[in-house]
């Protein structure tokens, strides 16, 4: 298929962007939509021209590198996917692409269609570490007994890759559900309940700090979420928040 581009290109996190047309010809509907940017940037490098650049690393749905909002949706048109899980066959000969990077202040460009996700980095690392005895042989790994519900749940809040499309996705701009997911994984299992009120507290005001926007219900975010992570988290996350409010007023 031949397919026109519309490409958000940025020198520098200080140059105004713009976006700039490009086509591509002869992609094949089996192609992922990162091997259809590839196809892009070996024309533009044979004609001495600069790449485009974006990110990508695993090319199969883990890492959460892959941040591009394609057509104004994050990850593009299908559902629980990553960019580089999506497929050209997706779209129609002669179809208009517009590709831009997440747009949120707290994620600012670096490079055409990259942005600064530290700011989740630094969520995370706000939350802190869990504090479990490793001295002495193995503890047996039924030691400590949790329900099935419970330990789904954590393990269905660990599969955030944190990508970020929830805070493009959401007019916001609100990191709640990721921060969520990363609270409630831990919240759910007793081994995280020991600094469940200091993490909790302390996520939060990072990520307020970050410069996030609240949540508001809307719920674009589980939408474009590729690993479906649930609302749900985002109300466990308040009410961890109110509880150790509580506990420390
Ligand atoms: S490149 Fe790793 S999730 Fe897309």
């Amino acid at each position: 298929m031949n397919l026109t581009l519309k490409i958000w290109r940025q020198k520098d996190s200080k140059a105004k962007g713009q976006m700039v047309e490009y086509k591509v010809t002869d992609i094949s509907e089996h192609m992922s939509f990162l091997e259809m940017m590839d196809v892009l940037n070996e024309g533009l490098v044979a004609k001495g021209e600069e790449p485009v650049a974006f990110d990508h690393d695993c090319r199969e749905g883990i890492c959460g590198m892959c941040s591009l909002q394609i057509n104004g949706e994050a990850h593009g048109p299908d559902r629980g996917i990553t960019t580089c899980q999506l497929h050209m066959r997706m779209f129609n000969d002669g179809d208009t692409i517009v590709i831009e990077p997440w747009r949120a202040a707290a994620f600012p460009v670096i490079k055409d269609l990259i942005v600064d996700r530290t700011a989740f980095e630094r969520i995370q690392q706000a939350g802190g570490y869990i504090s479990i005895n490793t001295s002495g042989n193995t503890q047996d790994a039924n030691a400590i007994p949790i329900s099935k519900e419970a330990a789904d749940k954590a393990m269905d809040a660990a599969t955030c890759i944190g990508c970020g499309a929830c805070v493009a996705a959401c007019k916001n701009a609100s990191a709640m559900l990721f921060t969520s997911a990363k609270v409630s994984q831990f919240a759910l299992l007793p081994q995280g309940r020991v600094e469940a009120t200091e993490r909790v507290m302390n996520m939060v005001k990072q990520m307020d700090l970050e410069g996030f926007g609240n949540c508001t219900n809307t719920g674009a975010c589980e939408i474009e979420c590729p690993k479906g992570i649930s609302l749900e988290n985002i109300a466990r996350m308040n009410r961890e928040y109110l509880a150790a409010s509580l506990a420390k007023s």
